[in-house]
C-alpha cells in the first residue's frame, strides 16, 4: 500500500460524515483543474448543481453509449444548457462496436450478459477519458446498491482505472445521501430532471437494460433485471466487487 492510499482513507474517514458539498470542495481543493465529474443523465445532476456553485468552470463528461433513452438525451442538452457547462460527450470505439453488433446483433446481452457490450460501450470510453485526469468524481450512493455499494468511501483510489505510472483518485460526495435527501435537494433547489422520473424510472441506464420499478421494488432491480444482484456493476465502478465476486463473475 502506497502512501497516497493511507492518505487517502485518512480522507475517506475524516470526510464520512460530510456534507456532498464539503466532498466536492475537497476534490476541487486537491485537483483544481485535472479532474472532472462523470454525469449519467440522471439524479446525479445533483452534483453539477452543487459543483457549479463552487467552482466555473466544471469538467463535466458523459458516456454516450448509443443506447441511452431518448429522454435522457434530451435531459443531457437540457442540463449543458441549463448549466451552461462544456459537457464532453463520449462515444464507443466504432471497429469494436461494428464488430460486435454485426457478430452477434443488438441485443446480445440478454443471451450472455451485459459485460462485453458495457465493455465496450461504456468502460473502453470511460478508460480513454480517465486516463487524461487526475481525478473524477462519482454520483454513485451506498443506498442504490445493497450487493455492490455497501462500503463505498467517499473518497478512494481507482484501483481498477489506474496504473502504476498514474494513480487516478475517484471522489464519491454522494456516498452517504439517501435518495429522499438526493429529491429533496433537486425540489429545493429547482435542478432539471430526466422526464423518466416521473414514467416510474429511478435507476436509470441504458434503454434495452433499463425498467421502471414497481412500488417497494429496489431501484436496482430496474437494472440488467435478468442477472445477479452481484453483477450488477458494469465495469465503470468495477472496484466496487470484492476480489472473490469479479473473478467468479468476470
Ligand atoms: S452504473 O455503473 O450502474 O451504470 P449508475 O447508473 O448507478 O452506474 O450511476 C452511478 C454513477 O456512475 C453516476 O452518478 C455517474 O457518475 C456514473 N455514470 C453512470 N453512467 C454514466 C454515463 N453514461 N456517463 C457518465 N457517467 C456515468
Ligand atoms: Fe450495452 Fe446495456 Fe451495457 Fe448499455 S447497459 S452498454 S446497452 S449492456
Amino acid at each position: 500500500m502506497t502512501i497516497e492510499h493511507l492518505e487517502l482513507e485518512e480522507l475517506a474517514s475524516q470526510y464520512e460524515k460530510s456534507t456532498p458539498q464539503e466532498i466536492l470542495r475537497l476534490a476541487l481543493e486537491r485537483f483544481p483543474t485535472n479532474m472532472a465529474i462523470s454525469f449519467s443523465g440522471a439524479e446525479d445532476a445533483v452534483l453539477l448543481d452543487m459543483a457549479v456553485q463552487i467552482q466555473t468552470p466544471i469538467k463535466v463528461f458523459s458516456l454516450d453509449t448509443g443506447r441511452l433513452h431518448a429522454d435522457t438525451y434530451r435531459f443531457i442538452e437540457q442540463i449543458r444548457g441549463f448549466y451552461d457547462i462544456e459537457l464532453d460527450i463520449l462515444s464507443p470505439n466504432t471497429v469494436d462496436l461494428e464488430r460486435m453488433v454485426n457478430n452477434k446483433g443488438l441485443y446480445s446481452f440478454y443471451r450472455d450478459g451485459h459485460k462485453e457490450c458495457c465493455g465496450i460501450r461504456k468502460v473502453a470510453p470511460l478508460r480513454r477519458k480517465l486516463a487524461t485526469l487526475d481525478a473524477w468524481v462519482t454520483g454513485q450512493r451506498v443506498d442504490q446498491s445493497p450487493e455492490t455499494r455497501m462500503t463505498l468511501p467517499v473518497v478512494q483510489a481507482d484501483e481498477a482505472f489506474s496504473s502504476p505510472d498514474h494513480q487516478l483518485v475517484k471522489f464519491n460526495p454522494l456516498a452517504n445521501w439517501s435518495s429522499a435527501q438526493v429529491w429533496d435537494y433537486i425540489r429545493s433547489n429547482g435542478v432539471p430532471y430526466n422526464d423518466l422520473h416521473n414514467k416510474g424510472f429511478i435507476s436509470i441506464g441504458c434503454e434495452p437494460c433499463t425498467q421502471a420499478v414497481l412500488p417497494n421494488q429496489h431501484e436496482r432491480e430496474g437494472r440488467w433485471w435478468w442477472e445477479d444482484g452481484e453483477m450488477k456493476e458494469c465495469g465503470l465502478h468495477a472496484a466496487n466487487l470484492t476480489p472473490a465476486t469479479a473473478t467468479a463473475k468476470s
